[in-house]
């Protein structure tokens, strides 16, 4: 019994000692120190995109100071740094996402563009009339859109998975959508207006069992928690650098290598080319089948720094801190009269989406902006969702491991003040 005190307390020890590691690393974001509005800016719009490390606006910078050149094109010092710098980015990618070639990392404009890409060339090749494509209930427009265009092209259906009150995916009704005319599913791994994290190791197991490939949209994900995709088992993965700590404009399409092999290109332009005549093409390897144009190539670079920095950071703890913050909210707000969580999953990340009863969530995001709160309030660009829990929109608030206790009773304090000025 006193052996298990003396551990439980050290083991709390460990963790304030882990938290306060975290919190220490508040000081690297520059855009943190302002004030808004006369008051210290209190950033919980994290889902929308993150705040940027030092070293992020540093090596962007230099990029431009120092190695500003074309890739992949000159024999030249500067083209062959710069080659150099967006390539070893590929394989930070790699070993950040545990992918098992550098060939299966391509370089896109965010997440929105990787899924595009996987909808309009995998998509193409294998989706005929009558088949189906599977989405769930939760997921943004851009999960969405791509394949509605795919299946309206090819006289496909868009299935969709329901989600149960608290924002959940039950099993038991995804399993019942997996069928022969299934050809590929696509889902979220963390949803971005509910903060529900779905199992998606499972629903990958549950897909292939049918032979059914999956993607994963990780924009929510990534910033949060170790990716695994080998682990996951997942047959593409996106996300956008912007939502992780790195510049907006650039993200990552992981794909296997057998269905990347056999997709056809997606656009078409310099470098993905291996020769040209006016009569035939012949395509480039992976990645640059997929790579066309002049890519995002500073962008990239900084895309490098921020994995760098994430690497620095221990990201169990991050997810336990943030977990910790998420949880602390979530209280507080219980003690807001009036106040409904939309999204009260079991297991979920870093977002608080919330109504309160008769007043706009516009106007709750004006009165905090005005206290220096930065929220999002709308539809979250996931209006099926809204439909779903029968509300217009949502006040949404979202956390990153820079965020602070103190700034959650900031934010919680500004809650009371709108429910009297308002309701
Ligand atoms: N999808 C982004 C969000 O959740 C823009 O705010």
């Amino acid at each position: 019994m006193h052996t298990t005190t003396v551990q439980s307390s050290q083991a709390n020890q460990d963790l304030l000692e882990r938290f306060e590691a975290v919190r220490g690393c508040r000081h690297h974001f520059p855009l943190l120190r302002q004030r808004v509005n006369g008051k210290p800016l209190v950033y919980f719009d994290n889902a929308a995109t993150s705040q940027k490390p030092q070293v992020v606006i540093d090596a962007t910078l230099r990029y431009y100071e120092e190695e500003n050149s074309n890739i992949h094109r000159g024999v030249h010092y500067l083209s062959e740094r710069a080659t150099q710098a967006y390539e070893g980015v590929r394989v930070k990618v790699q070993h950040l996402l545990n992918a098992a070639h550098q060939r299966e990392i391509i370089f896109v404009r965010g997440t929105t563009e990787g899924i595009n890409l996987v909808a309009y060339s995998y998509g193409r090749t294998i989706v005929g009339a009558g088949d189906e494509v599977l989405i769930s209930a939760m997921e943004h427009h851009s999960n969405i859109v791509p394949w509605q265009i795919l299946c309206e092209e090819k006289g496909a259906k868009l299935r969709v998975i329901p989600i149960n009150d608290r924002g959940e995916i039950e099993l038991a009704d995804y399993e019942k959508l997996l069928t022969s005319r299934t050809k590929i599913v696509a889902l979220t791994h963390v949803s971005n207006a509910l903060g529900t994290i779905n199992p998606v190791k499972t629903m990958v197991a549950m897909a292939h069992a049918h032979g059914i490939p999956v993607l994963l949209d990780g924009a929510q994900a990534v910033p949060h928690m170790k990716v695994d995709v080998r682990d996951l088992d997942c047959d593409f993965y996106v996300f956008s650098a912007h939502k992780a700590f790195g510049p907006t404009g650039v993200g990552i399409l992981y794909g296997v290598t057998k269905l990347l092999d056999a997709m056809p290109p997606y656009q078409s332009g310099g470098d993905m080319i291996k020769s040209v005549t006016f009569e035939k093409t012949i395509y480039n390897d992976l990645p640059y089948k997929f790579e066309a144009g002049t890519p995002n190539i500073g962008g990239g670079i900084g895309m490098g720094a921020a994995i760098d920095y994430i690497n620095e950071i221990d990201l169990a703890s991050l997810a336990e801190y943030e977990h910790e913050l998420l949880a602390y909210a979530t209280r507080g707000v219980a003690e807001i009269p009036g106040l409904r969580i939309i999204g009260t999953a079991r297991e979920k990340a870093s977002v608080l989406s919330f109504v309160i009863d008769g007043i706009h969530p516009h106007d709750i995001g004006t009165i905090l902006d005005d206290e220096g709160i930065a929220i999002r309030t709308g539809h979250h660009c996931a209006q099926p969702v809204m439909q779903r829990f029968g509300v217009p929109a949502t006040a949404r608030a979202s956390f990153a491991f820079y965020n602070t206790k103190e700034e959650i009773d900031v934010f919680l304090a500004a809650l009371h003040r709108v429910r009297e000025v308002l309701a």
